[in-house]
């Protein structure tokens, strides 16, 4: 834009400065929209699936019990409170809920890495801290790879579809014919899925005290190691019917 000053019978054009322009930045608008509230539907939905892993974890170990004893527990997941409500409500709330916290955790762990690297598109030229790039790493491969297992997992155990026993068969002989040794990379896939799902529960646990407000220098010892007590607990829980089954322990 150009403005002229009268100076006598002479005019000099003088230009004005630009209008500056100021960032947009588009402001948050509700908490789920804020890195806070994403936060939160991260530490919310996770403890739902951690609820669900542990309660997974103990239901699976009635198979050292039996295999009776792991049958009646599967038939009673589906027919609980009938017949007040119709056979397998309760489970599939269950599913439905699950489904939709895998589903809230992914889109809220992607839309805090996107904000996080639009708000740094340019990476620190100084060296990353060796934990910072490790958590990360590992939190994002152990998603992935928690989501494909979880897929070969309902193939394999719910609908019996890559089982050698099929849909028909109970779920105790699934299981047992699942991990039989002649199998033995069924059991690579498990064994790796369930690791990652310790690491990746050690780092969010961790992370959930955080957001919920919980760490500081006094407690950060203790609640580092509850995460890492928590997730170790799942992994040998969850591992042990396994190695049982492929070493003959249940049969
Ligand atoms: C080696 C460890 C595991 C074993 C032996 C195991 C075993 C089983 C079995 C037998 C079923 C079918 C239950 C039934 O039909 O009544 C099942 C279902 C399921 N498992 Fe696992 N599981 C393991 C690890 C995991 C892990 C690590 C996750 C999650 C990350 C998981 C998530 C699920 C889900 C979502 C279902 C479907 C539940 C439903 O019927 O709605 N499992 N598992």
């Amino acid at each position: 834009m150009t403005a002229t000053i009268e100076r006598g019978a002479a005019t000099a054009p003088v230009t004005s400065p630009a209008p500056v322009k100021k960032p947009t930045r588009k402001r948050p608008r509700g908490f789920l929209s804020s890195s806070n509230g994403k936060k939160v539907v991260m530490a919310v939905t996770g403890a739902v699936m951690v609820t669900f892993l542990i309660l997974h974890m103990l239901g699976n170990l009635k198979i050292f019990i039996s295999k009776e004893s792991f049958n009646e527990y599967a038939h009673a997941l589906r027919t609980l409170l009938e017949p007040l409500l119709p056979y397998r409500t309760v489970l599939t709330i269950v599913e439905v809920v699950l489904v939709a916290s895998v589903v809230l955790h992914m889109w809220a762990a992607i839309s805090l890495a996107r904000r996080a690297h639009s708000a740094r598109p340019v990476k620190y030229v100084a060296k990353k801290s060796q934990a910072n790039g490790y958590a990360t790493h590992i939190m994002r491969l152990g998603g992935v790879t928690i989501l494909l297992f979880l897929i070969w997992h309902l193939l394999d155990l719910t609908f019996g579809v890559v089982n050698p026993k099929g849909f028909d068969s109970s779920p105790a002989d699934r299981m047992i014919a699942g991990f039989d040794p002649s199998r033995w990379w069924v059991a690579i896939i498990y064994f790796a899925a369930v690791v990652m799902v310790g690491l990746h529960l050690r780092h969010g646990v961790w992370s959930a005290f955080q957001t919920l407000g919980w760490a500081n220098r006094d407690r950060n010892k203790g609640l580092r190691l509850g995460a890492g007590l928590l997730s170790a607990v799942l992994v040998v829980g969850f591992l042990s019917p396994p190695l049982a089954i492929m070493f003959g322990v249940v049969q």
